[in-house]
């Protein structure tokens, strides 16, 4: 088993979820979580910036590593550049829309040609000492057809899990959630843990994906983007879930730290900003709090922002 009955997962997120961002959600009680996509061409032609995004921390008790490509050859090289590493999963990303790499025929665009998906995915698990797993979006909002004919070339191919995004490629990461079509993949492969994402905020919007796919796995992903407490909140329904001003300030300036001490201060501070701003988010803070945290460049522009903002009265309320 790769992940427990009722496993709450922190999704993979390209410029996200790294480390430092990981360990933020672990202190609020994220037992699971995932590198950001690894793209396979880079691991094999720039291994060194690549490496920034396998480090694993002391205390991550489970992570999970994800590679994107499209070709066999480089997927090949990749994994076994992979097999130095720990992961407790290696999952092949098959749902990332974004056009620089559907024109290299990789992430959603390949889930769109199940058998070449198959033919890498089946590379991967061949050359992986990890288990493999898949993350792939739903390719038909209405017919479940597709998506379980994908599903299925995956499953032959040594898949041990697949975590189903409940929306197309158009959809990017909004709109509609197709619960419909993660039921069927969760009904037609009982062998299989699936995972069922997209759309959880909030506890009603957890047990709502819960109950209309089956599944008792749930990947999250924008909703613990600047909320790391939705792990808390989602674990016991007593939480109601939001920070205290003092554990809101603890987890930025951990996750500063850390960002500080794995990229080095001028690069952790780029960085940083779009993650403060997701901070800000939902909380009611002041907005111009949002322009200075766009020209934070240094430990003390930080520490400066971040007493500004626990002394907005945003938290007296
Ligand atoms: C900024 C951003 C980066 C993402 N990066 C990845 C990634 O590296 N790998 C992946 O499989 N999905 C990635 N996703 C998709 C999410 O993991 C998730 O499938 C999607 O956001 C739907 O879940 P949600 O509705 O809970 O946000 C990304 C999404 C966003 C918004």
């Amino acid at each position: 088993m790769i992940y427990a009955p009722d496993a709450l997962i922190l999704a993979p997120l390209s410029g996200f979820s790294d480390a430092p961002y990981r360990r933020s959600a672990r202190s609020c009680g994220c037992r699971y979580a995932f590198t950001e996509m690894v793209d396979a061409a880079s691991l094999v032609f720039a291994f060194d910036r690549s490496k920034e995004l396998l480090f694993r921390g002391p205390e991550e008790t489970f992570l999970g590593v994800q590679l994107l490509g499209g070709r066999c050859d480089r997927l090949r090289e990749a994994v076994e550049r992979l097999n130095d590493f720990d992961f407790d999963v290696l999952d092949f990303n098959l749902g990332c829309p974004v056009p620089k790499v559907a024109k290299k025929c990789a992430g959603a665009e390949l889930g769109l040609h199940p058998e070449e998906a198959a033919r890498c995915f089946e590379t991967v698990a061949r050359y992986s000492r990890f288990p493999v797993s898949a993350k792939l979006r739903i390719l038909d909002e209405e017919d479940p057809e597709p998506t379980l004919r994908l599903c299925r070339l995956l499953v032959e191919n040594g898949a041990r899990a697949l975590t189903v995004h409940g929306r197309v490629k158009q959809a990017f990461y909004s709109g509609p959630v197709h619960f419909e079509i993660i039921r069927a993949v969760r009904e037609a492969f009982p062998e299989i843990e699936v995972v069922a994402n997209g759309g959880v905020r909030s506890r009603s919007s957890y047990d709502e994906i819960r109950r209309r796919t089956g599944c008792s796995r749930v990947m999250v992903a924008t909703g613990a983007m600047g909320n790391p407490w939705i792990f808390r909140e989602l674990a016991d329904p007593a939480e109601s879930g939001g920070p205290s001003a003092g554990e809101w300030r603890r987890v930025i300036e951990e996750q500063s730290a850390g960002m500080i001490a794995l990229y080095g201060e001028a690069n952790a501070c780029r960085r940083a900003r779009k993650i403060f701003h997701d901070y800000l988010k939902g909380r009611g803070f002041p907005g111009q709090l949002r322009a200075v945290a766009s020209q934070t460049s240094s430990a003390a522009d930080l520490a400066a922002w971040l007493d500004t903002a626990v002394n907005s009265g945003v938290f007296a309320r």
